[in-house]
């Protein structure tokens, strides 16, 4: 996700931007760029590491105390030294760098192509340069308001002028932004721990605001111009910490982006009326009229993105969905025949055994789309197709953000597919059109509750063996927990379909022994209540993930961790975030070292 930064003050501006973007880097790039303003304004950037643009900074320096700078991870148009920020209209005279996504693009650069604007670039962003240059009548903020009434989507916009010298404006809607306070000195950040050692004093610029920079500090109104008074907030992390963004550890902190990194992989991909338009998807709507066949390749938790993905393709496409462990399937002699479809997903691109399987298809005739969060990993260069999940960079060896990325991405694509081969009808696609757009809300509310979370991780601390069950999306969800928990705590835990519990576990369920049961699929709903008495009768403890308003659930579980209400299609999105939340207090209960488990790896590349 991109970064930000601005700087107005009584230093050279360059090197504290090129400072700040280099703290800034964990977010993932793929080009960065800075403007400095000394009556005109300059700029530098360039595609690929900082040290690129460091080094195009030492052949032909910038002098100026004001200037915005900028990370780009590319959305719309190729990494290259065009599309990377800062961009400028084309007078050069106003600069902009913009983290987020601008949905109505298209519409915007026509009707200015049409008054005769000309673009540099292929982003998405540049719009935002010419629309506030177009609106600007000796007010920059007047300008920027204009602009961003024209603009739909998610930003943390920055915009500066040579017209008003020692004077940054930004906006955010749901893209971060943050402003440090220096001693006659100030600063703009996508990130806290950005600016950090220059200042401990924070103003948090919330959605929908606007703020006016100068060295002297900021002044905050709305968008639409009511003044805002906003604490200072004063930041005692240590350097460790900030780079956590203030939680104990990265898997915590990745848990709670997830909000945002839904609202990131939905943007400018799905309108209200469910109608999905994915850039790097490129199949036609013929081909997605003729699959008679999906295939899913993936391991550990990607696989189990993937058991949600079959569910829903088979659901709502009807097309029969195979979901293989990548090392099997690439050992297993599928039978790839007919017209299919291979998604591929994996949160690095670079996994081993999932690269050898996509291959495999791909060898065998199955066109090969690829779900990957790594814009630019093998993964995605070799397939046909890619769906990008915009959580970000994930640090935990456990993961969590990706997951939840991937399953938003399946939506989107049973969506694309369905409605090419009608499969999906109006009313269908508006149903979980509205489902993805609320989910960032319901997540939310879910984290809300990570207290009652934390209560119930302390009954698990000292189980020997736990076990997870669910039907249908449900069983997909358990298997993710269960996989969470074992990572992290080092417990032993297993999950299964809440129909197989009497085949044969149940004989493990004792007095005390603790059984996870997510239970939102009302189709059977009754049948997964059979399986939770079964475990009641033997004395087992259930602690179960369910609807919030599922009054029925708390007659029978000893706890219930409750989810606010969806549609059942989409359930086992929200199921998911107590069960990592779960898992992470478990762990932390235990003493473990929750980011690094131990003998795992983040990206498992060999073998
Ligand atoms: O990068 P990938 O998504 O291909 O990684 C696949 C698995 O190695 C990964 O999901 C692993 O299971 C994680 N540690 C799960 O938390």
């Amino acid at each position: 996700m991109c970064g930000i930064m601005g700087y107005v003050g009584p230093r050279e501006a360059a090197p504290v931007l090129l400072d700040g973007l280099r703290r800034l880097e964990y977010r993932g790039y793929d080009s960065a760029g800075i403007a400095v303003a000394n009556g005109a304004i300059s700029v530098r950037k360039a595609e690929g590491k900082i040290d690129r643009l460091g080094a195009l900074l030492e052949a032909a320096p910038l002098a100026g105390t004001a200037g915005i700078g900028h990370t780009r991870w590319a959305t719309h148009g190729e990494p290259n030294d065009v599309n990377a920020h800062p961009h400028s209209d084309p007078s050069g005279e106003f600069v902009v760098v913009h983290n987020g996504i601008i949905e109505n693009f298209s519409r915007l650069r026509d009707e200015l192509g049409a008054e005769g604007h000309d673009f540099a670039s292929d982003t998405d962003s540049e719009i935002l340069a010419h629309l506030v240059s177009r609106h600007y009548d000796g007010d920059l903020v007047a300008a920027v308001r204009l602009a961003v009434a024209r603009a739909e989507g998610a930003y943390a916009l920055v915009v500066m002028t040579s017209h008003e010298p020692g004077r940054i404006v930004a906006v955010r809607r749901i893209s971060p932004l943050v402003v440090g306070l220096g001693d006659g000195e100030t600063f703009l950040a996508s990130d806290i721990p950005a600016v950090l050692h220059h200042t401990r004093d924070f103003l948090v610029v919330e959605d929908g605001e606007l703020v006016v920079v100068t060295a002297d500090g900021a002044v905050i109104e709305t968008i639409e111009g009511e003044a805002v008074e906003r604490d200072v907030l004063r930041v005692e992390w240590d350097a460790e910490r900030a780079e956590k963004g203030g939680y104990d550890h990265f898997m915590l902190k990745e848990i709670y982006e997830q909000p945002a990194v839904v609202t990131e992989t939905v943007a400018g991909r799905l309108d209200a009326e469910g109608s999905v338009w994915l850039e790097d998807v490129r199949f036609d709507d013929a081909f997605a009229a003729e699959l008679d066949r999906i295939w899913v390749a993936a391991c550990g938790t990607a696989y189990h993105a993937g058991l949600v993905g079959r569910e829903i393709f088979q659901r709502i496409l009807r097309i029969p969905t195979s979901v293989e462990y990548a090392h099997e399937m690439r050992y297993g002699d599928p039978i790839i025949t007919g017209s299919s479809l291979t998604v591929a997903i994996s949160q690095s691109g670079e996994t081993a055994d999932t690269l050898a399987a996509a291959r495999l298809a791909a060898g065998r005739g199955s066109r090969l789309l690829a779900l990957t969060n790594v814009v630019g990993s093998t993964l995605s260069r070799e397939a046909a197709d890619v769906l990008y999940t915009r959580a970000g960079p994930e640090v935990s060896v456990a993961s969590t953000k990706a997951y939840l990325a991937m399953l938003v991405g399946q939506y989107l694509l049973a969506l694309r597919i369905g409605r090419a081969r009608h499969a999906v009808d109006a009313e269908l696609a508006k149903r979980i059109g509205h489902g993805l757009h609320v989910l960032p809300g319901q997540v939310e509310s879910v984290l809300g509750n990570e207290a009652q979370v934390a209560a119930a991780a302390e009954s698990l601390v000292d189980a020997d063996d736990i076990y997870f069950i669910g039907r249908g999306l449900d069983y997909a969800v358990a298997m993710e927990g269960s996989l969470k928990l074992k990572e992290i705590s080092y417990l032993h835990s297993e999950a299964m379909p809440a129909g197989e519990l009497k085949h044969g576990t149940l004989a493990l369920v004792t007095r005390g022994t603790p059984v996870v049961v997510v239970i939102t699929q009302g189709a059977v709903y009754d049948k997964t209540l059979s399986a939770v008495q079964e475990v009641k009768a033997r004395g087992g403890r259930v602690i179960a993930v369910a609807y919030e308003d599922d009054d029925e659930i708390l007659r029978h579980a000893d706890t219930v961790l409750g989810i606010p209400r969806a549609d059942d299609l989409l359930g086992p999105v929200c199921a998911v975030v107590p069960l990592q939340l779960l898992a992470y207090h478990v762990a932390k209960l235990r003493g473990h070292d929750i980011d690094q488990p131990r003998n795992l790896a983040k990206s498992v590349t060999v073998e």
